[in-house]
């Protein structure tokens, strides 16, 4: 089902009835908290979660609205896909495979935007003193945060001043003010490498962010893409049509259906505190710092725009479920790429964000081949970043299921010969059990959580009913299950 832009995909999410559309909530807290309660409540009983399309906000005009748990649900991202995911059902690796195939072949190949004159997000145009941020209805999201941030699941663009390609990332953004912004983005990340580019030549930095748009930009936006790929290009691949873009005032290409779209360029030097804010790992963890602002330029929006939100906290949430399939699906593609053989399947929990507990069956083949895949999955692009335990276990297990991958640690894995830990690795700010002072850095645990390799043949046997006994026993006492 096709869907264009966000009007047209809340149509159709509408009309799969899992759209809630709830009125008169206050943006100061009770958006952020019954976003995040939409997920968790429904979750733990095993209900579906609706997206929330919150309007008649308190103070603000009706149709200004803010949309969230839009990607909650395996329908609304097999839409967002444009995957048919019928025959995946409920099975997580079903999900992932199907996920990882797409990534892995893409069909037809990277399509560029095309660019044209105008669009619905030329309804209207805010300029010089017209500039008022405040006039749109930026959610205060959780109890301990610093100010209101009008970027989380945005879209923040920005261009690479050597090769000039066009990166398109999911950063925070923070309302400072009626005309600046604040935005953060971790060390390594390519916009922030973009942005260091004009910082050492000490030239402005354009940035645009988009503030509601496609859901499928936001996957792509914060998913880690090839450096040097646009994800405008891989947007049109999915779609299997260019995405229109405008060039803007700053000369950055902006999507011509988006709802909400923020230009104006960060200057070296000019910074201003930035939180501390509800982060993914579940922890205020960054603090606060100076940060880069962006002085805005221009602010331009269809009638009655749409935020489209995607605020991160304790998982399980919106984030952590969608990126944990996404995650999945990389990293077996990224070994994959590294020529790795017979990985089985991977799970990258929500537990940990998606990022802090990752697990990976395989089957071994040689010796060195556990420690090979741990090693690979730690510094990858898809799990290099903020990683923290890494476990590779044997085929028998099936990485997504918590239980058994533990049941694997607890009796397959000794500690003192089977864990590594290896320093110094790719972390940041957001990293709650790093103190401030060593920021930055982290390490990982790589757990061998397999038979050893050379007692395959002799290992111990599994002391459960067998695949034939079981079937056996489920087709004679169907009554009992
Ligand atoms: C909802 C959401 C919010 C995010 N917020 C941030 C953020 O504030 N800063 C950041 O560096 N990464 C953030 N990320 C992760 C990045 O979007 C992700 O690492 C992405 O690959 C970055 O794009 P880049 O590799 O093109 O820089 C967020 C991810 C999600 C799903």
């Amino acid at each position: 089902m096709d869907y264009k832009d966000l009007r047209e995909w809340l149509q159709i999410v509408s009309g799969f009835d899992e759209l809630k559309v709830v009125k008169g909530a206050d943006w100061n807290l009770e958006i952020g908290s019954l976003h995040e309660l939409n997920h968790k409540e429904n979750m733990s009983k095993g209900k579906l979660v609706p997206a929330l399309l919150f309007d008649e906000i308190k103070g603000y005009p009706p149709g200004f609205r803010v949309l969230t748990n839009s990607l909650s649900s395996v329908n609304r991202l097999g839409l967002t896909l444009n995957l048919d995911l019928a025959g995946a059902g409920n099975d997580q690796q079903g999900l992932i495979e199907m996920v990882r195939k797409k990534m892995a072949a893409p069909s037809p190949g990277p399509v560029p935007p095309k660019v044209v004159q105008t669009g619905p997000v030329m309804e209207n145009i805010d300029e010089g003193s017209a500039i008022d941020l405040t006039k749109f209805p930026v959610p205060f999201w959780h109890e301990d945060d610093c100010g209101r941030y009008i970027g989380t699941g945005s879209v923040t663009i920005t261009r690479d001043p050597d090769d000039g390609w066009i990166n398109l990332g999911t950063y925070r953004v923070m309302m400072h003010d009626e005309k600046s912004m604040g935005f953060y983005i971790s060390p390594g990340k390519h916009g922030r490498i973009q942005r260091e580019k004009y910082f050492s030549a000490n030239k402005p930095c354009p940035v645009t962010v988009v503030i509601g748009g496609d859901p499928l930009h936001l996957i792509l936006a914060s998913k880690e893409m090839d450096y040097g790929t646009s994800e405008y290009d891989i947007a049109g691949e999915y779609k299997g049509f260019p995405v229109e873009v405008i060039e803007g005032v700053n000369g950055l290409p902006f999507p011509a259906d988006a709802e909400l779209v923020i230009e104006g360029e960060s200057i070296p030097g000019d910074t201003k505190p930035e939180g501390p804010f509800g982060e993914w790992t579940g922890y205020y963890g960054s603090g606060m710092r100076e940060e880069p602002v962006i002085r805005v330029k221009r602010v331009l929006y269809r009638n009655d725009p749409i935020i489209l939100a995607a605020p991160p906290c304790k998982p399980p949430t919106m984030n952590s479920f969608f990126a944990g399939i996404f995650r999945s699906a990389m990293l077996r593609n990224d070994l994959e790429k590294n020529s790795i053989p017979d990985v089985r399947a991977v799970g990258c929990h929500e537990i940990g964000g998606s990022r802090l507990f990752v697990v990976i069956s395989i089957k071994q083949r040689y010796p060195g081949h556990v420690k090979q895949v741990a090693m690979s999955a730690a510094q990858c692009h898809s799990t290099g970043y903020l990683g923290r335990f890494i476990v590779v276990v044997d085929e028998d297990i099936d990485p997504t299921n918590l239980h058994d991958v533990m049941w694997a640690v607890c009796t397959r894995c000794d500690p003192e010969r089977d864990i590594d830990i290896v320093r110094n690795c790719w972390s940041g700010p957001l990293d709650p059990i790093i103190p401030p002072e060593r920021k930055g850095f982290s390490s990982r645990a790589l757990i061998d959580a397999c038979r050893p390799y050379d007692r395959l043949a002799t290992f111990p046997k599994v002391a459960q009913v067998s695949p034939a006994l079981r079937t056996a026993m489920l087709n004679k006492w169907p009554e009992l299950f």
